[in-house]
Parts: C-alpha cells; sequence; structure tokens
C-alpha cells in the first residue's frame, strides 16, 4: 500500500526524559529503526514505518511521543542524539499528518514479539512512573554485599536500598532507574541505568520499605573491550548509609501470578536473577502445602561466578526444583541452559503441558534463540505442539522475556 501522500508527517520520537534506556524498543523494532549511542535512543524517521511494535513493551512510555513535522524538516537521528528533552510541537498547518515516513505503510505485525505484552491474569497492578528524572526518591544504602565470590574479577553486588518514609511500591519482575551522582565528559547528568528489583514487594526485610539489587560492575563491552561502566560502577562503589536517587518503578508486564496454585519455570543468566530471586523469595514467604511448583535454570560461567550460589543451594528441594549451567568449568564440558532445558525435557514438558505454567526469560540476549528453541524442542517431543502453544502462553500473559 503506498503511503498517504502528505508534506506532513507525524513523526515517532523517544522522550530522553523519561527514556531509561534499556533497549527494549530496539529490540522489538522489526525494521531496525531505532538505534541509539550512549547517550539517546532514536527513531530513523526514513525506516520507521510506523507499525507500533515498540510501543507496548516500553516500560517507561518514553517511546509513545509523536510530533507533527513537515516531511523535509523531519528531525534527524544526529539532531535526535543531542536532545536532552523533546522539542516542542510546531505548527505545520492543518494537513492531515501520515504517521510514517517510508514508502509503506504496513500494519503492525502480530509477530514481533515472542513474549507477552500483557501481565498474568491473577498479577496485582503495578504502580509505574511514580519517581521521574524531575522527582526522583532518595534511598539510603542499607548495605552492599558481594554476592560472586570474592577475588574474582567478575564482581557482582547485592545492593540494598532503604526508602525510609517515602512509598516507593515495586512488584517482582519490575525494575527501577538509578541517576549517577556527578556528570558526563560533556558537563550533562548521567542517565539513569535500569535494574530489576531482586527482593520481593514486601521489602528485602520483610515489613521493610527496602528493596535489593543484583547489578554486575562492567569492566568490557559486548565484544569485551575495556570500557567503564557509569551507571555499575556507581552502585557496585556504594558505600552504607549513601544516598542515591531512584526513579521508577517501571514494568507492567514482566509480573508474577499472584495465585499460589500456578507453577513459575525460570530461566536465567547472570544478573538475570535478580527477578527469580524476588518472585521465588515471594512464593518461599508464603509457602503452604498445595502451592504450585518452582523450576528454575540458571546459567554462569562457574561456580564462583554465579550470583547467590550459597543462598540458592539451602533453598528446600521440595520447594523449587534448581539447574545450573556452567559454562567455564575447567574439564568440564560447556553447558548453556538451554542444554540443560532439552536434558530436563519431559520435566519442561510436564509444566508446560499446565495451563497453570508462568515462564521467566532474563538476561544475555543470546540465549533467548536458545531457551526458545528447547522450549518447542521439550513441547514438541512430548506429544504437545510448540506452534500452537506458543501463542497462548504469550496472549494468556505467561511467557515472559526480558533480555539484554
Ligand atoms: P559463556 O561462557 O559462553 O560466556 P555472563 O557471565 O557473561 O553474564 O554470562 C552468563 C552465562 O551465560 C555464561 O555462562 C555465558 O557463557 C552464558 N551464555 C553466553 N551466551 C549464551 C547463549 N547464547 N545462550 C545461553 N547462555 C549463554
Amino acid at each position: 500500500m503506498n503511503a498517504p501522500t502528505t508534506d506532513i508527517l507525524k513523526q515517532h520520537l523517544i522522550d530522553p526524559v523519561i527514556c531509561i534506556r534499556c533497549n527494549t524498543c530496539e529490540e522489538t523494532c522489526p525494521i531496525g529503526a531505532i538505534t541509539h549511542d550512549s547517550r539517546n535512543y532514536v527513531v530513523d524517521p526514513a525506516i520507521c514505518n510506523g507499525c507500533n511494535a515498540c510501543i507496548a513493551p516500553c516500560p517507561t512510555g518514553s517511546i509513545d511521543n509523536w510530533r507533527r513535522v513537515r516531511r523535509t524538516e523531519a528531525y534527524s537521528l544526529d539532531a535526535q542524539l543531542e536532545w536532552d528533552e523533546l522539542p516542542e510541537e510546531q505548527d505545520v498547518g492543518d494537513d492531515q499528518a501520515a504517521p510514517v515516513a517510508g514508502a509503506d505503510f504496513s500494519p503492525p505485525p502480530v509477530d514481533a514479539t515472542r513474549g507477552s505484552v500483557v501481565a498474568p491474569g491473577s498479577a496485582s497492578r503495578p504502580a509505574v512512573n511514580v519517581y521521574t528524572l524531575r522527582q526522583p526518591a532518595t534511598a539510603t544504602v542499607a548495605g552492599n554485599f558481594r554476592v560472586t565470590e570474592v577475588g574474582r574479577e567478575y564482581d557482582t553486588h547485592h545492593v540494598v536500598l532503604d526508602f525510609g518514609s517515602v512509598p516507593f511500591p515495586v512488584l517482582e519482575g519490575q525494575s527501577i532507574g538509578i541517576i549517577p551522582s556527578g556528570a558526563d565528559a560533556r558537563g550533562r547528568p548521567h542517565h539513569a541505568r535500569q535494574y530489576s528489583v531482586a527482593s520481593p514487594r514486601d521489602g528485602e526485610r520483610p515489613r521493610y520499605n527496602n528493596l535489593s539489587l543484583t547489578v554486575k560492575r562492567v569492566t568490557s563491552d559486548h565484544d569485551g573491550q575495556p570500557v567503564r561502566g557509569e551507571a555499575s560502577n556507581y552502585v557496585c562503589d556504594l558505600a552504607k548509609g549513601d544516598t542515591v536517587k531512584v526513579i521508577g518503578p517501571f514494568g507492567s508486564t514482566f509480573l508474577m501470578p499472584d495465585d499460589p496454585a500456578t507453577h513459575l519455570l525460570m530461566v536465567c543468566t547472570g544478573t538475570g536473577s535478580a527477578p527469580m530471586r524476588a518472585m521465588t523469595e515471594r512464593r518461599r514467604r508464603l509457602r503452604k502445602p498445595g502451592d504450585g511448583r518452582l523450576m528454575l535454570f540458571f546459567g554462569a560461567r562457574t561456580q564462583a561466578e554465579l550470583p547467590y550460589f550459597g543462598p540458592l543451594t539451602q533453598l528446600p528441594k521440595d520447594f523449587i526444583d534448581i539447574n545450573l549451567a556452567y559454562s567455564r568449568t575447567p574439564g568440564q564440558p560447556k553447558k548453556y541452559v538451554q542444554d540443560l532445558m532439552r536434558e530436563r525435557a519431559a520435566d519442561v514438558a510436564a509444566l508446560l503441558r499446565d495451563p497453570l505454567t508462568h515462564l521467566y526469560v532474563c538476561g544475555l540476549k543470546g540465549m533467548e534463540d536458545g531457551v526458545m528453541d528447547a522450549l518447542r524442542y521439550a513441547a514438541d517431543s512430548h506429544g504437545l505442539s510448540w506452534k500452537e502453544l506458543h501463542p497462548r502462553l504469550r496472549a494468556e500473559g505467561r511467557l515472559h522475556l526480558e533480555t539484554y
């Protein structure tokens, strides 16, 4: 179909004030219209076709911004990358705006995302965006502990933040943003970075107004090049008593079901374990006979680099079925979470067969394909049809993916 012919474009833009740089939009966009630099996420007006696949998954709503502009004056990527805030709407006359710049206007791709864009049916209603960059909450660091073995280059911390008398309601699976103190090389304030909450809704310590985060110190980029992660180093170096600016909470779909009869099948790597810890601890605190089952697949390089290894092994075997995949244990074959899921395919399939089962996948982007393939294998090799099951899980808010 040809685009409507008009000089006016309804240009899709991302609000840099609210955006928490979680990369969800860039991952979701089926045609690669969204990119980013170290500062902003931006939409290429020459590529975006207005399909809206990116709108629902965005945890903050920063993605849902539009400006009517003359087509010849569309904001370029270079201009958007420089913004600290969105420009005011311009008066461009009464022409009806075409929503996209490209020549083709395709309908929204139904299959654009693999996971649910709705919360589980029995999930509690989350609060979102209660605190913003303009009005952040202040928390005090109540503790900062290393949760991977000391002495390794791999450094992951468990940081407890206390909000005192300031209400900061979170649900398991939600995240918050931390604004590092100081300014970047150009003197502008740092952006907030998003971290999943690792504690249940009633606090790291029950009935305390606190929460915890699992933060890995970033010392290299995806290609292994040395780089100092501004926010992660800031958080890992926080001392007890320090104050921190916090925004959020974020996320309204990656939530756990409140129905205790439901089963949780959780798959994670590294700090992707944070929401799994929150959900597991919620279930553990409320545990009673007849509750649903918990099954966890957790991947790390070695046991020493697996966050919370000690506490995990303390959990009762009849409460949670734990499967740990190590990829770099000397003298042992490389194992990924998806390898263990295949080994346990019969048990994974038994859970998939049950309409009370909810799935959560969190961690490295790279594992997503492997995990989806392992789910397909488990289903198809045990009398289920993944082709039929997958859309049902997604539509019913029972398949949640958060990878980065
Ligand atoms: P690897 O040894 O290949 O890096 P990290 O420590 O970087 O956070 O990674 C956590 C775990 O996830 C590591 O064991 C890592 O293995 C593993 N991993 C890396 N790529 C994938 C993938 N494509 N699928 C599953 N696991 C992966």
